[in-house]
Order: C-alpha cells, then sequence, then structure tokens
C-alpha cells in the first residue's frame, strides 16, 4: 500500500493508476479508525480498481471549545487496517499542505446545514464541504463513500455534489454497530467505562421511537417525548438534539407519512455523540442495505 503526504504524488500515483485503465474509489476519514470506516474501504474496493483512504483531522470543521487538538490520533494502526481492508493508497497529509495560507475561499451548502449538527456547530459543515471539494479536486474519485452515521453529512455532501456539479458518484453506506448496538465511532474511545454503558441511550431511544412506530403511532410529539423520557433515565447523558425530518431537506415534519430520519445528538459527560434512523411507513424501521443488526437480535 502507498503512503502519501503530498498533493503532488498523490495526483502522480492515482494518474498513474488511471493510466493502467482502474477506476478510482475514495474514503474520506479523519483517521483513528474503526469498523465502520473499514465497511467504507470494503465497499469501495467492491466498486472500484483503486482505493484512496484519506487520513486528515481536519481543523477547519472543528468548532473552538470542540475537540480538534485531542481527537484521537492513530495512524500506523489506521494504516494497517486500510491495507487488511484493501485499499491501495493513504493521503495523509498535515494542515500546512491542505492550509497553506489563510483561507478565503469556502464551499457552503446553506439551509440543510442549519438544522440538526449544523445548529449546534456553527461553521461545521461549511468545513466538512470546503475540505472535501479540496479532497475531491486532489483524487478526483469516480466514487467517494460516506457512512450513513453521519446522515446530516452525507446529505449535505449529495447535495453538493449535485449542485455544482461534481463528476464523482456518492455511495451512502449502512450504520456500523458495536454488538450492544453503540454506533461505532471515533470518539467512543473518550468515554469511561460508566459512560460506555450508558451510551446505549442514543440506541434505546431509537429503538423506543421504532417500536411505538411500528405500533401505529406517527406523531413526531409523541416520539420524541418518548426518546427524552428513555434518555432521562442516565445521569450522565444531556440532550444536545432530537430530530424527526423528512428525509431529504431535513426539515422537521409533524406526521410521519414518508421515509423519515430520527436523529440525535447527546453528551455522555464531555463526548457529543450521534446516531438515528430511518423510518419508512408502513414498514416500520428501515435498515440500510446490510446494516449490522446483531443488537436486535441479542436484545
Ligand atoms: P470521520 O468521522 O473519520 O468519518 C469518516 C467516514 O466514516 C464518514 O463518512 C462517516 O460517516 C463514516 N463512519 C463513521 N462511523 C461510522 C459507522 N459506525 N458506520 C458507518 N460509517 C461510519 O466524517 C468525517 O470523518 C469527516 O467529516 C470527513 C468527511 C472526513 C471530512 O473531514
Amino acid at each position: 500500500m502507498i503512503i502519501t503526504n503530498s498533493i503532488d504524488d498523490t495526483r502522480k500515483q492515482i494518474a498513474a493508476a488511471r493510466r493502467a485503465g482502474k477506476t478510482i474509489g475514495f474514503v474520506p476519514t479523519m483517521g483513528a479508525l474503526h469498523e465502520g470506516h473499514f465497511s467504507l474501504i470494503r465497499a469501495a474496493r467492491q466498486k472500484c480498481d483503486f482505493v484512496v483512504v484519506s487520513i486528515f483531522v481536519n481543523p477547519t470543521q472543528f468548532g473552538p471549545a470542540e475537540d480538534l487538538d485531542k481527537y484521537p490520533r492513530t495512524f500506523s494502526q489506521d494504516c494497517q487496517g486500510c491495507s487488511l481492508n484493501g485499499a491501495d493508497m493513504v493521503f495523509a497529509p498535515d494542515s500546512q499542505v491542505m492550509y497553506p495560507d489563510e483561507n478565503l475561499t469556502w464551499v457552503n451548502v446553506e439551509n440543510i446545514t442549519d438544522r440538526l449538527c449544523g445548529a449546534s456547530r456553527p461553521g461545521h459543515f461549511r468545513g466538512v464541504t470546503t475540505v472535501v471539494t479540496k479532497l475531491f479536486n486532489i483524487v478526483q474519485p469516480d466514487i467517494a463513500c460516506f457512512g450513513q452515521k453521519d446522515a446530516q453529512q452525507v446529505s449535505v455532501i449529495e447535495t453538493m455534489v449535485r449542485q455544482l456539479n461534481m463528476p464523482v458518484t456518492i455511495i451512502r453506506c449502512p450504520i456500523v454497530r458495536e454488538p450492544d448496538g453503540l454506533a461505532m465511532s471515533s470518539r467512543n474511545r473518550y468515554l469511561e467505562p460508566a459512560e460506555r454503558q450508558q451510551a446505549l441511550c442514543l440506541r434505546l431511544a431509537l429503538d423506543k421511537a421504532a417500536e411505538l412506530f411500528a405500533a401505529g403511532c406517527t406523531e413526531a410529539a409523541t416520539l420524541i417525548t418518548a426518546m427524552e423520557n428513555v434518555i432521562r433515565q442516565y445521569p450522565l447523558a444531556r440532550i444536545d438534539y432530537i430530530a424527526i425530518v423528512d428525509d431529504q431537506l431535513l426539515c422537521p415534519i409533524e406526521k410521519i407519512e414518508t421515509q423519515t430520519l430520527i436523529a440525535l445528538a447527546v453528551f455522555i459527560g464531555k463526548t457529543r455523540l450521534i446516531d438515528n434512523t430511518t423510518l419508512t411507513p408502513p414498514y416500520g424501521p428501515y435498515a440500510h442495505a446490510g446494516e449490522t443488526c446483531q443488537w436486535r437480535q441479542l436484545r
């Protein structure tokens, strides 16, 4: 597996793969890789001949009070995992390479970035869309894989790609979970043992909503109250938001009539975790193709 740090070298390697007739798959990450990231690499591997993973903790998507400095960095393990899961190349630039001077050029998707995570993390999505555009310009992939774990992020990227006519196909990959149902996240490693236990409340709140929905409840307000009641039982948990929104524009809805996203963010101690599920009338909880559902069997 090739490891590059510079933009020139990355472009040269990818150009050579292209000259050899290979299609390019891309998985952007911030490192501290886990099975969720690896599932994206394997998805790219299945669809493309040459798979590029970027590892870059992007400063422009972190707010001033967020965890940029202490974001976990596990580079050599990450490279091992990339190689084992079929990546051909890791592009790991530093901030000087990605932002050599004061950044004056931004890519901003409006409106859908103001809600959910965007409301609690102003400027976050502007940082994401800007760095993803830069990475797309460097790698020029045929496809790029993103996780449904960050449902709003993938909707924002899909909107950006469609509206800016970027020549890349976005693949949305299912959420990968721990055996007990906690969505895998690089931030899970911040959790103390007691917090790790209570972090399950996100999944349990989503389960509660799905269960009520399957029993015929379609009122968003009722589902949100039921989810709040689940989370209130966990003293280390503090709700940032619970949102029931339409799957496309992420606007709050009152009644579930079409495919609907239920998303939440909860602080467990100091760590902010997110999770989501999609409900599709009249079928009840909708598992994105292949979503790891082991947690259902355990309960
Ligand atoms: P990061 O948090 O490292 O996530 C990289 C990709 O892995 C994202 O597409 C995310 O949705 C996916 N992912 C994370 N946990 C997952 C899980 N449990 N199951 C499935 N997919 C999962 O998201 C970012 O980095 C950054 O914002 C980035 C897009 C790289 C831009 O800096």
